[in-house]
């Protein structure tokens, strides 16, 4: 997809892949629709924004089956209008890293209705309005592919949409409308917490920059590249996993003691 003067939608825009993929894609030639939950953050994004973009944004909790309903409507008037929308970036997210055992039901709840079910119902009206050619891109994680402790319903959200991408893909083979899902590795964001960078420092894990998770969303949009998994050695990890599970299982064994202890001073027991 040549990206010059596409009309993107974004959720998550006032996060940290948010922005760096907001300034990708106005670098690009694009103009965006900015999807928040707070209208006072969005406005102070659009004034950090290049001007040489259009911007519309719409506040709506992604959380809630209302807040999804209001997308639906401003889009759909928004087309009535003639403005056509090009590509819908699913990025809104959360997680919390703790043992499934001390999270309240509320918070796993919440986690699940962001995480998976906003991009699903997004992604169903989006197909109503979406141009013909236009594509739907949602952002996953390494952890789509590894269920990983400390992180479990985060695990099951991001598999989630990987599965329903890829059913989504081949439900549409005969349509020009398209699905895309990447999978970013730990990224530097606020996102992960100071417990979550330490972990991140004492197994050795790599952090990418947002910058360069938002080239590579530009890059698989570009080459309209249906799945990508970011980083290396984690994509390999990803591919082992669906192999050998066992192998991981027992790698990701060893890293229990320094999990807990990451885990325990939250939790400060
Ligand atoms: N950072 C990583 O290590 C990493 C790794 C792999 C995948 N990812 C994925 O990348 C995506 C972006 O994450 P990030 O790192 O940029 O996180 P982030 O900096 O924490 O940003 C999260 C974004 O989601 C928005 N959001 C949260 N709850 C919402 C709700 N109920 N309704 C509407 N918007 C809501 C936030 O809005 P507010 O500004 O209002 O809070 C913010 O814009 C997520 O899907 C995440 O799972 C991140």
């Amino acid at each position: 997809m040549n990206l010059k003067d596409k009309r993107v939608l974004i959720t998550g825009a006032t996060g940290g892949i948010g922005y760096a993929l907001c300034l990708s894609l106005v670098e690009a030639g694009c103009n965006l629709i900015l999807v928040g939950r707070n209208r006072q953050k969005i406005e102070q994004l659009i004034e950090q924004l290049p001007k040489t973009s259009n911007y519309l944004y719409i506040e709506a909790d992604l959380s809630r089956a209302e807040g999804i309903e209001l997308i639906h409507q401003e889009c759909q008037q928004l087309i009535k209008e003639g403005i056509n929308i090009d590509v819908v970036i699913n990025n809104a997210g959360s997680n919390t890293f703790d043992y499934l055992t001390q999270r309240t039901a509320k918070s796993i709840e919440q986690e699940i209705a962001l995480n998976l079910t906003a991009p699903i119902l997004l992604s169903k009206y989006a197909l109503s309005w979406l141009s013909p050619k236009g594509f739907i891109v949602n952002i996953g994680s390494t952890f789509a592919g590894i269920g990983y402790p400390g992180y479990a319903t985060y695990c099951a959200t991001k598999a989630g949409l990987h599965r329903f991408t890829e059913a989504m893909q081949r439900e549409l083979s005969d349509n020009d409308q398209q699905l895309i899902f990447i999978a970013p590795r730990a990224t530097d964001t606020e996102l992960n917490d100071q417990r979550v960078m330490k972990l991140n420092k004492a197994l050795g894990n790599a952090t990418d920059q947002p910058q360069y998770v938002a080239q590579q969303v530009l890059l698989a949009l570009q080459s309209e590249k249906k799945i990508t998994w970011i980083g290396w050695p984690e994509k390999l990890f990803v591919r082992i996993n669906q192999l050998f599970p066992s192998l991981v299982t027992s790698s990701i064994y060893k890293q229990k003691n320094t999990i807990a202890k990451h885990l325990k001073r939250a939790n400060n027991i």
